[in-house]
């Protein structure tokens, strides 16, 4: 059963979608019926990725795109405009970590943080809304996170992931007016090649934690997300849904 009947041929580009979260919302997706637009920086993940979602019988586009250049997200955007004429529904999930503790950390790997997690976000969307404000319709999804409160080691990721909160809530009054919604999703620990990076005795005392006892999964993201995207969402702008079962959220 569809529940998400309006998605259907909605043309959606999720960034970072070769793997992992994003992945996930991309078969979401394509399982509604969706235009499904499969970019990342990793040419490989990209390709393989639009070939399984193509499989379910819906059209694709694959883009190589690294969101922190701005030639790059502006290419994005006009390759999806050229095949499907258009954009509605735009996930920035592309994302990375580069921990460290403060007094160690170089001003590089701050930068490198905050220029794909928030400065990508930025401008990703920035081409996006070029098209959407156009048809005065569109929907803008963004990945924060439930460390956006801050753990340490993890300043420069925080920062971003704080950023887009913000981000989002001032585009949110900006583009309502525009018939554009702007909400993020903040999950919290969720199975992908980004988590585990985490060592496994500290992941099992993170799990600890969790009052649903048990690690997200990707699919576990996607369905809020789709939810956000569609009409059943149609008053809701400028918001952070917590998906994280049940630590605390970012807001
Ligand atoms: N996994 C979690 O527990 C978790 C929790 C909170 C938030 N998030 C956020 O969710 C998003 C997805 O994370 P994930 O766990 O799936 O990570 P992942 O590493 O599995 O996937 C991230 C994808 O983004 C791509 N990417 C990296 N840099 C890029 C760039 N400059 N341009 C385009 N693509 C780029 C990677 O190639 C990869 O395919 C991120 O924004 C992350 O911060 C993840």
């Amino acid at each position: 059963m569809n529940h998400f009947e309006d998605l259907k041929d909605k043309v959606v580009v999720i960034t970072g979608s070769g793997r992992g979260i994003g992945k996930g919302i991309a078969e979401a997706f394509a399982d509604a019926g969706s235009k499904v637009v499969i970019t990342d920086i990793d040419p490989a993940t990209a390709e393989a990725t639009a070939k399984e979602i193509a499989a379910k019988g819906v059209e694709t586009l694959s883009v190589v795109c690294d969101v922190s250049k701005k030639e790059s997200a502006d290419n994005l955007i006009n390759q999806t405009v050229e095949k499907f004429g258009g954009v509605d529904i735009l996930v920035n999930n592309a994302g990375t970590t580069k921990d460290g503790l403060f007094i160690r950390m170089k001003p590089e790997q701050w930068q490198m943080i905050i220029d794909i997690n928030l400065t990508g976000t930025y401008l990703v969307t920035s081409a996006a809304v070029n098209v959407m404000r156009k048809k005065k319709s569109g929907n803008v999804i963004n990945l924060t996170s439930v460390n956006a409160l801050g753990v340490p080691g993890q300043a420069n990721y925080a920062a971003s992931k704080a950023g887009v909160i913000g981000f989002t809530k001032a585009l949110a009054k900006e583009l309502a007016p525009m018939g554009i919604r702007v909400n993020a999703v903040a999950p919290g620990f969720i199975e992908t090649f980004l988590t585990s990076l985490i060592p496994e005795k500290m992941a099992e005392e993170m799990v600890k934690h969790i009052p649903l006892q048990r690690k997200g999964q990707p699919s576990d993201i996607a369905k809020p997300i789709l939810f956000l995207a569609s009409d059943m969402a149609s008053y809701i702008t400028g918001e952070v849904l917590n998906v994280n079962g049940g630590l605390n959220g970012v807001h």
